[in-house]
């Protein structure tokens, strides 16, 4: 699910396809290869680790001449990391790089072992390139289509064919575009991998076959299909660290001026907001971060609008036994707009004919093409693996959907709030240049394990913040309800062990504040966000006080801030954490 990038045209394709490869490097990957090929020999180099390990073997090989290849960065699905199970692949007169899972792997294996096929590694890419292998005699667009009809799971598949001097790729599950460049042609799995030689590109849909030599064909069912060519802002996709140590830090301190934009169309009209108060009732599905903003909006539709929320992790509810009894809405949030699981939530909503509305950063992405409405976000190009300021901008929406449905469904009437949301980027500037939060990194980065704790909205708040301190700092954390710590995790709770404990909501504060005093006489080191005046412990970050609907906004970031400084101080690779990919593509 990580990277693909194909090249073809007049150049040697080596230095675009370690570009294009570098550039992917951000998804997230454990391992990395490129096959070349011309009209006598194709030549695959791979290898384990960073871009710059296949780098240097590149740079320590005699490269055959060329004038086309693929690339590939791995995050293994199947198979352990290693060089035999890296891509490319290669079985007979075919050399194939991968996106995705191919979920009847195995009995395909079993099928061609039977007639003989031998495999050399544990990977299911190993067993497609077989069976395209298998099927190909002669007429490769047939023996894709076969093979494609046979494979179940997802693919996004770059093919060379030993005796054809042409590129090809097919999708399904799996983002892939052509780029279209001057006499020359590009495969990517993102588009920012190949914006530095184009930015003239189509979409592929499901099962469109490219071939590309000194021009391009798609094929679907054996008929020609013309496209419509997209032409990207280059500016959008160029993205340097701006001077910051880390993407992550740039990231979150471009919040105030994303969060600026994202709002100020509909600050100005909030009529252009879709009008969600005619549902009965609204599920809000995501993955991971996404779902955590998720959980904002649930808690401010259901406390502040009187809606009735189902918030549900996308890989459980495709599978679930979804009851629709009521006129819903399901919102999809995104930051790629490409995670498998999410897609799949999409489709099943659609499938019994419920409306959708997604909220996503990626315009051109699948969840925002296939939604029946979208809502984007104006995040711009984020890099690093842990989401920062597309969260901020995901719950920042839902807040002010769930102001408006309240306005409609006349449970507020206050229309100073609206004022609080144009003063946020302000405020939410103060908050992220403050240097407190170092202080309080010093004292948590050598713990292993933390623990979140709060009531309701701070709750869901707390999840986000678990979650970003353990991606990138690879503590173990827990987020817990501040009242269910008794029924259990407490017996977890030791001398120095640092708990959070998030207060913003004044109803239930009294409440939390407790059950920090709880932890606090077992020896926790508390550290309490909050925003209000309590001077009763040694950690104390007061955020400024502002309406319930943008409260989580201001917290949340002090949270990504402390994560940060706290993986810096234990060394991790904060924009490329071990085992993470920027874009979940698989299942
Ligand atoms: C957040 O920091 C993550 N790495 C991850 O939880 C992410 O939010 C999730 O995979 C969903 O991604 P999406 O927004 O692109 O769908
Ligand atoms: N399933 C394939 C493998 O494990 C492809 C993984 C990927 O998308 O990188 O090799």
């Amino acid at each position: 699910m990580c990277g693909i990038v194909g090249y073809i045209g007049n150049k040697h394709p080596k230095d675009i396809l370690l570009n294009g490869l570098k550039t992917l490097e951000y998804r997230g990957y454990d391992s990395s290869g490129i096959a070349i090929k011309n009209d006598k020999n194709i030549q695959i180099i791979k290898s384990v680790g960073k871009i710059s390990n296949l780098e240097e073997k590149i740079n320590n090989t005699k490269l055959i001449e060329s004038n086309m290849g693929i690339g590939h960065t791995r995050w293994a699905t199947h198979g352990e990391v290693n060089l035999v199970n890296a891509h490319p692949h290669q079985v007979g007169n075919i050399t194939i790089v991968h996106n995705g899972i191919i979920e009847n792997a195995k009995e395909i294996k079993d099928k061609l072992m039977n007639k003989g096929i031998k495999f050399k590694s544990n990977t299911d890419t190993e067993i497609a390139c077989a069976l395209i292998n298998y099927n190909y005699n002669g007429d490769i667009i047939d023996a894709i289509n076969k093979s494609t009809n046979e494979l179940i799971g997802s693919y996004a598949f770059a093919i060379l064919v030993k005796d054809k001097n042409m590129l090809y790729a097919v999708r399904k599950d799996s983002p892939l575009l052509l780029g279209i460049g001057d006499n020359e042609f590009f495969i990517a799995s993102d588009l920012s991998a190949i914006i530095k030689y184009t930015n003239k590109y189509i979409l592929l849909d499901e099962n469109e076959i490219v071939e590309l030599s000194d021009t391009y064909r798609i094929i679907k069912n054996n008929k020609i299909v013309k496209k419509e060519i997209l032409i990207a802002d280059v500016n959008d996709e160029l993205v340097s660290k701006c001077g910051y140590e880390h993407y992550m830090l740039k990231e979150i301190m471009e919040e105030p001026v994303v969060l600026e934009n994202t709002l100020k169309p509909y600050l100005d009209n909030l009529n252009l907001l879709p009008d969600i108060s005619k549902y009965k009732e609204i599920h809000i599905v995501g993955c991971g971060s996404a779902l955590y903003a998720g959980m904002i909006g649930k808690n401010l539709l259901e406390e502040k609008a009187n809606v009735k929320v189902l918030c549900e992790v996308a890989s459980e509810y495709r599978y679930k036994n979804i009851i629709y009894d009521r006129k819903t809405l399901v919102i999809l949030i995104s930051q790629s707009g490409e995670t498998a699981d999410t897609i799949a939530a999409l489709r099943k909503a659609k499938k019994y004919g419920i409306d959708t509305l997604s909220i996503v950063n990626v315009k051109t992405s699948t969840i925002s093409r296939e939604s029946d409405s979208r809502i984007f976000i104006e995040a711009g190009k984020e890099v690093a693996v842990a989401t920062t300021k597309a969260y901020i901008l995901q719950a920042a929406i839902l807040s002010l959907i769930a102001y408006k449905t309240a306005l409609k469904r006349k449970s507020i009437s206050d229309k100073s709030i609206l004022n609080e949301f144009r003063k946020l980027p302000k405020l939410l500037s103060e908050v992220i240049n403050r240097d407190d939060y170092i202080r309080i990194a010093k004292e948590i980065y050598k713990s292993s394990n933390v623990f979140f704790i709060g009531r309701k909205i701070d709750y869901s708040i707390c999840l986000e913040g678990s979650l970003k301190l353990k991606e990138i700092s690879y503590i173990h954390c827990e987020a817990k309800e501040a009242g269910e710590l008794k029924h259990g995790t407490i017996s977890l709770i030791d001398n120095d062990i640092p708990v959070f404990g998030i207060i913003t909501d004044k109803d239930i504060a009294d409440k939390t504040i407790s059950n920090i005093e709880e932890v606090k006489s077992r020896g926790a080191k508390v550290i309490v966000i909050t925003n209000i005046e309590l001077n009763k412990y040694d950690y104390e970050i007061l955020v400024p006080k502002v309406n319930d609907f943008c409260q989580s906004l201001l917290v949340v970031p002090t949270l990504q801030l402390i994560a940060y400084e706290i993986a810096k101080l234990r060394g991790c690779d904060i924009d490329k954490p071990k085992n993470l990919a920027k874009s979940v593509t698989v299942e």
